[in-house]
């Protein structure tokens, strides 16, 4: 099963409501939220009042991306407003563990996250507590970024490991993802596609359309 998660780091801030009750009614399970911090990453985008808006105004699963050194602070408040899953990265925490502990005790589904020079193992010690991977497929700051070919190998040696031993972690994938390669990421194990820029530049309802004939 595959699922579709726009990113709103592409979209337009003046018109975020008309958006979203577009992407509600487009068939996209989830949203995804880019949150960044200036110092994990170079760029700064938006945090708890953006988070607290978009909560009010869908009911789609809020899949929080947090770019975030020492993520471990805003957990509580990521998820009492309104967060359904938080993405942690493992370069940007000293206590992976507790953490994701936290995000679990507090009701959300837990992710982790790895950039693209990061190899796969580091994320291995910690899936007993993941509920999704996050495989970045640019370097994480961004949108708009060119797919980054040699992670396309990273997501099928997940895939493998995940259909060997965590049957229930889900395989997410991050950036420069558009319809011409959507179909060889899909192959490769990907279940959750995060895509912004090819969702929210332009025709946002024929965009989503055009990835969901691809994704069946
Ligand atoms: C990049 C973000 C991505 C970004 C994807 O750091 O994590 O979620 O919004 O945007 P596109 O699809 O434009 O690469
Ligand atoms: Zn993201």
């Amino acid at each position: 099963m595959n699922y579709l998660a726009p990113s709103i780091l592409a979209a337009d801030f003046c018109i975020l409501g008309e958006q979203l009750d577009k992407v509600n009614k487009s068939g996209a399970e989830y949203l995804h939220i880019d949150v960044m911090d200036g110092m994990f990453v170079p760029s700064i985008s938006f945090g708890m009042p953006v988070l607290e808006c978009v909560r009010k105004r869908t009911g789609l699963f809020l899949d929080v991306h947090m770019m975030v050194a020492k993520p471990e602070r805003y957990i509580e408040e990521f998820i009492r407003l309104g967060a359904d899953g938080v993405t942690i990265h493992v370069e940007a925490c000293d206590c992976i563990e507790q953490t994701l502990q936290k995000i679990r005790q507090l009701g959300a589904k837990t992710g982790l996250a790895i950039n693209p020079d990061t190899p796969i193992e580091k994320v291995l010690p910690y899936m007993y507590l993941v509920d999704m991977v996050l495989i970045m497929t640019v370097q994480p700051g961004f949108g708009g970024q060119k797919y980054i070919t040699k992670c396309l190998d990273k997501i099928k040696k997940m895939r493998s490991i995940v259909n060997d031993k965590y049957p229930n972690v889900k395989i997410e994938i991050d950036g420069g993802v558009r319809l011409e390669n959507l179909k060889e990421n899909l192959d490769a194990g990907a279940d959750v596609i995060v895509t912004g820029s090819a969702v929210f530049k332009g025709d946002i309802d024929a965009n989503i359309k055009n990835f969901m004939k691809i994704m069946g």
